[in-house]
This record gives structure tokens, sequence and C-alpha cells, in this order.
């Protein structure tokens, strides 16, 4: 089995853009094959890495549903699980040193949960493939609560500046202890802080949290720059603020494969 690394936090503090950052930064370290999990419905992993998915699961439901509800055939003959299955595999995007695939969403009432299982079954039958399977999470809780990864050996929290942002992560990793999930080691991490600093208060939420602090990443003008013209934020120098910052905090992180 692959080393599990997964992301999560608020809404809108920054998940993709480390989960991206943090996937480049192994792919550099060397590491071995990576498979990178884009668990959003609305996903946009691919952007930050500079790619073009292939399907997404939601949108593979959604033919393999249609077929079946309009009794076209499955082409070659095939079944409806047998047809599924190869458009999974062909949904798997191949970047330069790392594998994507994408959950995605399909239409209509009901079809998250089917989607959130196709996804959870597939990162099972891939994940002894990879040497590391790094998982960006949609806001929230509920691919934790649903145990899409599990045993996860890292999970990054994710928190702006902000008393909510830490406490949104303070019920995550709460979350964690009161299902019993499966968690080797949890860090935060704060992003897009004003010249790197956190003040007082929320020093203070973060201790009363009970959250392990391994770093801030500032807020850096040059992915604002890159995200406003499109461009891949892979591509960031090594020493823009951001990239540096998180670097230095990878570093003091053992990611071992087992
Ligand atoms: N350190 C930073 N400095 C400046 N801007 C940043 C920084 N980190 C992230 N951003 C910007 O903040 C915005 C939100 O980032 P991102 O999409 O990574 O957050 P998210 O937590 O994945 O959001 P969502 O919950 O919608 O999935 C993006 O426009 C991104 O470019
Ligand atoms: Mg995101």
């Amino acid at each position: 089995m692959g080393y599990k690394i997964a992301v999560a936090g608020k809404g809108g503090t920054g998940k993709t853009t480390l989960t991206g950052l943090l996937i480049d930064y192994l792919i550099k370290k060397g590491a071995g094959p990576i498979l990178a999990v884009d668990a959003d419905a609305n996903s946009n992993l691919n952007e930050v890495l500079g790619t073009e998915i292939e399907e997404t699961i939601g949108e593979i439901r959604e033919d393999v549903s249609q077929r079946s509800l309009s009794g076209d055939n499955f082409p070659g003959g095939m079944r409806k699980a047998e047809y599924l299955k190869y458009k999974l595999n062909a949904s798997v995007t191949e970047g330069d040193g790392y594998d994507l695939i994408v959950m995605g969403r399909s239409q209509g009432p009901g079809c998250y949960c089917y989607v959130n299982g196709i996804l959870k079954a597939q990162v099972d039958s891939l994940s002894s493939n990879y040497d590391y399977i790094v998982v960006d999470n949609e806001a929230g809780m509920e691919h934790l609560s649903r145990k899409l990864i599990e045993p996860i050996d890292t999970l990054f929290l994710i928190s702006d500046c902000s008393r909510r942002g830490v406490q949104a992560v303070g019920r995550i990793k709460q979350l964690v202890s009161e299902l019993n999930l499966k968690v080797g080691q949890i860090f935060l991490i704060v992003n897009r802080a004003p010249e790197g600093k956190l003040n007082a208060g929320i020093n203070e939420e973060i201790e009363k949290q009970g959250l392990n602090l391994i770093g801030v990443v500032p807020m850096d003008q040059m992915v604002y720059d890159y995200d406003s013209d499109g461009k891949a934020l892979v591509n960031l120098p090594d020493n823009s603020v951001c990239r540096s910052a998180l670097n230095k905090i990878l570093s003091k992180i053992q990611f071992k494969s087992k």
C-alpha cells in the first residue's frame, strides 16, 4: 500500500494550492509513483498541476447510468460492470511524475454518495501501484467521515489566519478522534498569513484547539498573479514566498514509504 497523505480544511483556505505544491515537492524529491486524487466535486487540482483532465468519475457515472436507462448497449458487448471498469481505467490522467484521478460530480439527487463510493473503490484498487497517494479534499468533513481514504499516514489541516478557520480544523481533528479514524500524524499549516506572521489571537486559538502547528505560509502576491493569469502554480519559482515556505515545512516531515 502507498503512503497516504490527505489535505483538509475550511473552504478557500488554500488546500488545493498546497496539495499541488506538495505533489510537486514529492516529485522533485525523487519520490516513487504518486497517485493524486482530486476528491472535490468542483475539481480544480489539475489547474494547479497544469494538466487537462480526462473524464471525471462523476461524468463516467452519468454516462453509465444514461446507457442503462436508455437501454443502449455498452460498446464491445461489454457488461455494465466491465464497461465501468474500462472507463475508470481510461480516466486516469498521466501527468509528469504522477497520475491523477478526479471525482467530479454527476447530476441528479442521490448521485453524490454513489460517486463517492466509486472513488473509494478506485483509490483502494489503485493504491498498491503507487508509493504515495495524495488526496485533495473538498471543504468540510464529508470525505473523512465517509472514510474515503483510511488509514491516512499524514493529514494536513489547512487554515487561514482566522479564528473560524482554526476552529474548523479543530473540529476536523476532533472528528478524527471521535470516529477513531486511523491517522498517523496530523499537522496544521496556516496559509496566507500577512507577512507570514500570526497574531496572538490566532496562536491562542491554535493552542486551545490542541493543534500541532508545523508552519506558516505567507500571503504571496505571486500566487495571486499566477492564479489570475491562469498559470499553473507548480511553475512558481522555488524562491517564491509561498513555495519556499511550504518546502521548508515539508522538509521537516518524514514521509516514509512503507
Ligand atoms: N499563500 C497564498 N498567497 C496568496 N494566495 C493564495 C495562497 N494560497 C492560496 N491562495 C489563493 O487562494 C485561493 C483559494 O485557494 P485554493 O483554491 O487552493 O483553496 P481551497 O481550500 O482548495 O478552496 P476550496 O475549499 O474551494 O476547494 C486561490 O485563488 C489561491 O490562488
Ligand atoms: Mg480546493
